[in-house]
C-alpha cells in the first residue's frame, strides 16, 4: 500500500461501530423524477426508492407510499417514466418531492416541459437527458409502500450523454445525477418547506435556458 492510500485509510476506517436503529440507508442514493398518468392529465413525483432489478428484459423497481397522488396513477394507467435529472434539478426534485397533485399545480410551478412517449401515455420531462419509458408487469403490496416492478420498454437520451458505443455515459455531462444529500431519511419530506423551495424552483424555471 502506498502512503496516501494508507493515509486515506487511516483517515476514514471505522474503527468503532456504533449500533443504530435500523432503515434504509444506501450510498449513493439516486434521485428520479417519475411521470404517470395519460398523455392529458398526469403527475410528476420525486423517488429515491429505485433500482435496477432485473437485465433481460431491462426492468426496474420503484416504491410508491400507497398515499401518494401518482400511486393511483400508476395503479390505473400501468405505466411511468422514469426521469433522470441534471445537478441543477435537485431544487425541481425537492420541491416536487414537497408537493402534491391534489394541492398544486406542480407543471406551471416548476415549468417542466412534457414530450411525448413512444410506448406509454405518461409524457417524458424534456428538461431530463434521459427519460425511461416503463410498464408495470408485477405490483407488490410491502408494509409501508407498493413496489410496482416494470419493464423499461424505451430508452431515450440527449445526444450530449451518448458515447461512441450508444450507451449513456453521465462522465460526458456534467458528472453525474447523484443526490446532494448524504443522509436520506425516512421521510425526507419532513425537512422540505414547500413556501420557501417556490421561490428556488421560480428561479429555476424563470433562469434555465429556453
Ligand atoms: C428526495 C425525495 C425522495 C422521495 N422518495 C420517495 C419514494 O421513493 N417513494 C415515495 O412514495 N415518496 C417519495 N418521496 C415523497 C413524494 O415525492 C412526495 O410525497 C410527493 O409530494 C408526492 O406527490 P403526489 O401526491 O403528487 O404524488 C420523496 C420525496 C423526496 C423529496
Amino acid at each position: 500500500m502506498v502512503e496516501h492510500e494508507k493515509i486515506y485509510m487511516e483517515k476514514h476506517r471505522m474503527t468503532d461501530k456504533v449500533l443504530i436503529s435500523p432503515n434504509t440507508t444506501l450510498y449513493p442514493v439516486p434521485v428520479v423524477l417519475v411521470t404517470c398518468g395519460n398523455r392529458e392529465e398526469n403527475n410528476v413525483i420525486t423517488l429515491n426508492r429505485i433500482a435496477s432489478c432485473n437485465a433481460e428484459p431491462p426492468m426496474i423497481s420503484i416504491s410508491v407510499r400507497p398515499g401518494r397522488a401518482s400511486h393511483g396513477l400508476i395503479e390505473q394507467y400501468g405505466e411511468f417514466v422514469v426521469n433522470l435529472p441534471w445537478p441543477d434539478m435537485e431544487v425541481v426534485c425537492d420541491f416536487v418531492g414537497a408537493t402534491t397533485l391534489r394541492k398544486i399545480d406542480k407543471w406551471a410551478e416548476t415549468g417542466l416541459k412534457r414530450l411525448p412517449a413512444n410506448q406509454v401515455q405518461p409524457p417524458l420531462l424534456a428538461d431530463c437527458p434521459v427519460n425511461l419509458e416503463c410498464k408495470v408487469i408485477q405490483t407488490v403490496k410491502l408494509p409501508s409502500h407498493s413496489l410496482f416492478i416494470a419493464e423499461v420498454v424505451a430508452l431515450h437520451a440527449d445526444s450530449q450523454v451518448v458515447n461512441a458505443r450508444g450507451e449513456v455515459d453521465f462522465d460526458l455531462a456534467q458528472g453525474g445525477l447523484v443526490y446532494r444529500s448524504a443522509i436520506v431519511r425516512e421521510r425526507p419530506v419532513d425537512n422540505f418547506r414547500p413556501q420557501q423551495l417556490r421561490a428556488s424552483v421560480h428561479q429555476w424555471r424563470d433562469n434555465r435556458p429556453a
